[in-house]
C-alpha cells in the first residue's frame, strides 16, 4: 500500500495570530556529523489534545551520533521542521542523498521515503522555475542517486512503489514515472547505467512543458474544449524548448520529453509518429506514463488499482503501445508485488 504523504502540514496554537506550520521529516534523513541549516522540532502531545512543537535543535549545530541514539531510544523517529525552511531541508537532503542511499543501516522503507521526498521536492522546484539551469542540473544529480538505488538494491523498486503517491500532482507523477521507467529500462537488460541515467533524466523532466499551462486547464473536471486541448498538446514541444538551452540535459533525454505522447499506431501527439519512428525511449516513457496516469487520482477520476490499469492498457491500448515493453512492464510489476 502507498503510504501517507509526509508533507502534511500541522499548525501550533501557541500564537493564534501567527500560526507556524511544521512538516515531518524522518530521523534517518539526518546524517551523523553533518550540520543542518534548519531548526529541528519535536512534537509533544498535550492532555488538552493540542499538539505543541518544541525546538529540539537549532540550526548550525552538528548532529552527533549521541543525538541520533538518544532520539531512537525515545522513539522519536519522526521530527519536524518549520515549513518556511523546507527549501533548506531540500538542499540538505540532496547533498546527503548519496550517503543515505549507500548506508546499509538505513532500512529500505525509510530510504525509499527519503529518496521519494527528495525527488518530489526537486521536481516541485523545477516546475515552479522551469527555466532554471540549476534545477535541471539538480534533477540529473537526483536521478544518478535514484538509479544507483534502484540498480544496486534489490528491494528498492518495491520500497519506492509502496511510497508513491496515489494523489496526482505533476511533480509526484514525474517521480513515479521516473521510478517505473528506470526499473523497466534496467529490467530490459539492454541499456548501460549511463543510458539508464539519460532515460531517468528524460522521465523526471518529461512534463516540464506543463509548467506553462494554466492550472485551470490542467485540473479541469470536465472534458477539455478544442482550444484547451491544443494548449495541452503543446507541452512536449514546449518542454524541449525549455530544456534545449541547458547543458545538463542531453539530446537523448529530450527524445522522451518530445515523444512521450507519441503512439506507435500514429494516434499520438504532437507529431503523430508511427512504428519505428517513435524512439524506444519514448515508447518506454509512454508505457510508464499511461500506467501512472491510470493509477493516480485526478480531479475528474478515481485511481485504478494496478491490475485493472494493466487490463485497460492491454484491452484498449494494445495498438498504441510497444508490445514487448508492455509485457516486460507487467512482469516487472508482478515481480515487485510477488504476484
Ligand atoms: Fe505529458
Amino acid at each position: 500500500m502507498r503510504t501517507p504523504d509526509l508533507t502534511r502540514f500541522m499548525a501550533t496554537k501557541e500564537n493564534p495570530t501567527v500560526r507556524k506550520a511544521y512538516c515531518p521529516i524522518l530521523l534517518q534523513s539526518l546524517r551523523v556529523n553533518t550540520i543542518t541549516n534548519f531548526d529541528i522540532y519535536m512534537k509533544r502531545s498535550q492532555r488538552n489534545r493540542n499538539e505543541r512543537y518544541v525546538l529540539y535543535r537549532k540550526r548550525n549545530i552538528p548532529f552527533s551520533e549521541r543525538n541520533r541514539t538518544t532520539l531512537y531510544e525515545h522513539g522519536a523517529e519522526i521530527l519536524y521542521i518549520d515549513v518556511s525552511e523546507k527549501k533548506e531541508y531540500q538542499v540538505y537532503l540532496e547533498k546527503n542523498l548519496d550517503a543515505i542511499i549507500a548506508d546499509e543501516s538505513v532500512p529500505t522503507e525509510e530510504k525509499s521515503k527519503i529518496a521519494y521526498t527528495c525527488a518530489t521536492g526537486l521536481v516541485e522546484d523545477l516546475l515552479q522555475n522551469p527555466r532554471s539551469g540549476e534545477h535541471v542540473k539538480r534533477s540529473k544529480d537526483v536521478i544518478t542517486n535514484l538509479v544507483n538505488y534502484l540498480l544496486n538494491e534489490s528491494q528498492a523498486f518495491f520500497g519506492l512503489m509502496a511510497t508513491t503517491s496515489f494523489d496526482y500532482y505533476t511533480y509526484t507523477h514525474s517521480v513515479n514515472v521516473a521510478v517505473f521507467g528506470i526499473a523497466l529500462a534496467h529490467r530490459l537488460g539492454c541499456y548501460s547505467r549511463e543510458e539508464i541515467n539519460t532515460i531517468g533524466t528524460g522521465l523526471i523532466v518529461h512534463d516540464i512543458g506543463k509548467s506553462l499551462i494554466d492550472q485551470r486547464i490542467l485540473n479541469k473536471r470536465g472534458p477539455l474544449n478544442k482550444g484547451e486541448w491544443e494548449v495541452v498538446r503543446e507541452h512536449p514541444e514546449n518542454g524541449v524548448r525549455l530544456l534545449r538551452t541547458s547543458p545538463h540535459v542531453n539530446e537523448d533525454s529530450l527524445l522522451i520529453v518530445a515523444g512521450h505522447h507519441e503512439k506507435i499506431d500514429g494516434s499520438g501527439y504532437p507529431r503523430g509518429l508511427r512504428g519505428d519512428a517513435v524512439h524506444p525511449y519514448a515508447r518506454l516513457a509512454a508505457v510508464v506514463d499511461i500506467f501512472d496516469a491510470l493509477t493516480t487520482k485526478r480531479p475528474y477520476k478515481l485511481a485504478e488499482h494496478s491490475f485493472p490499469a494493466l487490463q485497460i492498457m492491454r484491452d484498449e491500448m494494445a495498438k498504441e503501445l510497444d508490445e514487448e515493453l508492455f509485457r516486460e512492464f507487467v512482469i516487472l510489476l508482478g515481480s515487485s508485488t510477488g504476484a
